[in-house]
């Protein structure tokens, strides 16, 4: 009985934060008091929120996750065995790939059989393009981390016939001339290809088409790029995602408006069942704010551009709404993340930056967004898994070490498919110059098991906050957790200090209902509460 009313705090499970006398800043404002209703359950959090994104560009794929079977790099099969260690914590839904804007000039066939033949790689530094990973080893990498493939289909410079074949290759059970080329190359059962993006930025990179053009080309491609995997035929069909916006402005909702109107009055022979939305977190291009060596000032405007996810979502999803009420068709945030000025001495057009506690703050807002959005946003995939952009993993030749954003998936994991309940809270305001934000942001969930998930972000970097959060439909008695944090805003982890920015556990008080816990400034915290 007492045990129900008065949860521990583990001396252990202290954090510095909470074991340290009170902050001398800190006043009776600290306290953020929050309601979870765990009776009103919402929708699901699509575990596919948490996709990764991998392009053939920079060091993303050659290096970050191939090395070839000779290599002296501990590997399997030519892919890296550390990365894929740390991929499978991460317990990836989806990897989408080969791109990005290298996706409009892939041409598959370069990458299958014996003999590779190289060609560039126009759109990120002209270098040379190996093709040694290919359509056979991407689907490796997919089966060694256990996730699912989300291909994306040349629209830009190939025809429907070049990826309906692709297609043919990856999923017939049919002894076609493509499946019997398919177990010459080594596997002869058909593949599983769930997610499939039909093109990509074809506003921009993947063919400057207006929406009306594509809009044309994309209903071509969706009837017949095919999936004939006999597993595929009803509950796991292939969901075909098309190009969508890449912004607010009205460029961007009359593209939304063109296909979702097109789908409205769509004909039997083609269908799709996803939009994508591209949306980095920039100030500035080319991108100019620095990825680590920053200050609060630089901090805050990145958070507040990040925030603008929100409203984003918001108007592509009203728009949706009117085509769509039944929101049969998913937004797929498929590109978003942090991209910063590339980092002094690293090639052109590699996009390679740090990545610091203030990008383990940005990835939980942006998680948070989906989540508050998950009746319509059920895809998303962070740019990008390795080496590139917000990546998960850095790797420099054998070394590899993991980024605050990493560790931020890896808190989420318990989000995945768990069901959205609401939280409501007064988040106060972090203020730093002109700019002023919602000074903490929390989500709950409920998992299979009758558990709550609770995640909190401290925007704040200067003051810690303590959140006392009312749980109803649901008696806790415990609660505890993990809770990331650095020394800076701008701390990262490197090759040689790879533990600068890592997990803590931290434990809560759980009281007559009420779960009281007290997060560091500038960190992200998930616990579980215990019925
Ligand atoms: O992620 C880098 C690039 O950003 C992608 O290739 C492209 O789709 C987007 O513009």
């Amino acid at each position: 009985m007492l045990a129900r009313r008065l949860a521990f705090v583990a001396a252990a499970f202290l954090t510095p934060a909470m074991a340290a006398t009170p902050d001398p800043q800190a006043t009776a404002a600290d306290t953020v008091a929050m309601s979870i209703d765990a009776s009103k359950p919402g929708a699901k959090i699509d575990r596919n929120i948490f996709g990764q994104f991998a392009e053939h560009l920079g060091t993303g794929i050659y290096e970050g996750v191939w090395v070839g079977p000779d290599s002296p790099i501990p590997n399997t099969r030519g892919i890296r065995n550390d990365v894929v260690a740390a991929l499978k914590a991460l317990k990836v839904p989806n990897v989408r790939w080969p791109g990005g804007c290298f996706a409009d000039e892939y041409h598959w066939r370069k990458g299958i059989g014996k003999s590779r033949l190289a060609t560039l790689n126009p759109n990120w530094g002209g270098v040379i393009e190996p093709n040694s990973f290919g359509t056979h080893e991407f689907m490796d990498l997919i089966g060694q981390i256990g996730s699912e493939a989300y291909l994306s289909v040349n629209i830009g410079s190939g025809t429907p016939q070049e990826a309906a074949e692709w297609l043919e290759y990856l999923t017939t059970d049919q002894p076609t001339a493509l499946a019997t080329e398919r177990a010459a190359n080594g596997h002869p059962a058909p593949y599983k290809i769930p997610y499939l993006g039909l093109g990509n930025e074809s506003w921009d990179c993947g063919g400057n088409m207006t929406p009306e053009y594509y809009t044309r080309q994309m209903t071509i491609y969706s009837r017949f790029v095919r999936n004939f995997n006999p597993a595929q035929r009803d509950a796991g069909k292939m969901l075909r995602i098309a190009v969508g916006p890449g912004g607010g402005e009205s460029r961007w909702t009359d593209w939304t408006e063109v296909v979702m109107k097109a789908w409205q009055g769509h004909q039997w022979s083609w269908d799709m069942e996803g939009l994508s939305l591209h949306n980095y977190t920039v100030i500035k291009w080319p991108p100019a704010y620095a990825s680590v060596g920053f200050g609060e000032k630089e901090y805050a405007e990145i958070l507040q551009k990040t925030l603008e996810m929100d409203g984003l979502i918001a108007k592509h999803s009203a728009i949706m709404d009117r085509y769509d009420p039944e929101k049969k068709i998913a937004l797929v945030v498929d590109e978003w993340g942090a991209w910063y000025a590339k980092l002094p001495g690293s090639p052109e057009g590699f996009l390679a930056q740090q990545n610091s506690q203030r990008d383990a703050v940005l990835a939980a807002l942006n998680l948070n967004i989906f989540a508050r959005h998950a009746d319509r946003v059920r895809m998303a995939n962070i740019a990008q898994m390795v080496n590139v952009l917000q990546a998960m993993i850095l790797t420099d030749k054998e070394k590899m070490v993991l980024t605050p954003t990493y560790h931020v998936f890896h808190m989420y994991v318990p989000f995945q498919d768990a069901t959205f309940v609401p939280v409501t809270f007064d988040a106060g305001t972090y203020a730093q110059g002109d700019v002023k934000l919602p000074r903490v942001d929390a989500i709950a969930a409920k998992d299979a098991a009758g558990k709550i998930w609770m995640a909190v972000a401290n925007v704040d970097p200067n003051r810690p906050a303590t959140i006392t959060a009312s749980v109803a439909g649901l008696a806790p008695r415990s609660a505890a957790g993990q809770t990331l944090t650095g020394p800076r805003v701008d701390s990262v982890n490197t090759f040689e200090a790879p533990t600068s920015v890592t997990p803590k556990p931290i434990a809560a008080r759980v009281q007559g209902g009420t779960v009281t816990l007290t997060v560091e400034p500038k960190s992200v915290t998930v616990i579980a509460v215990q019925p």
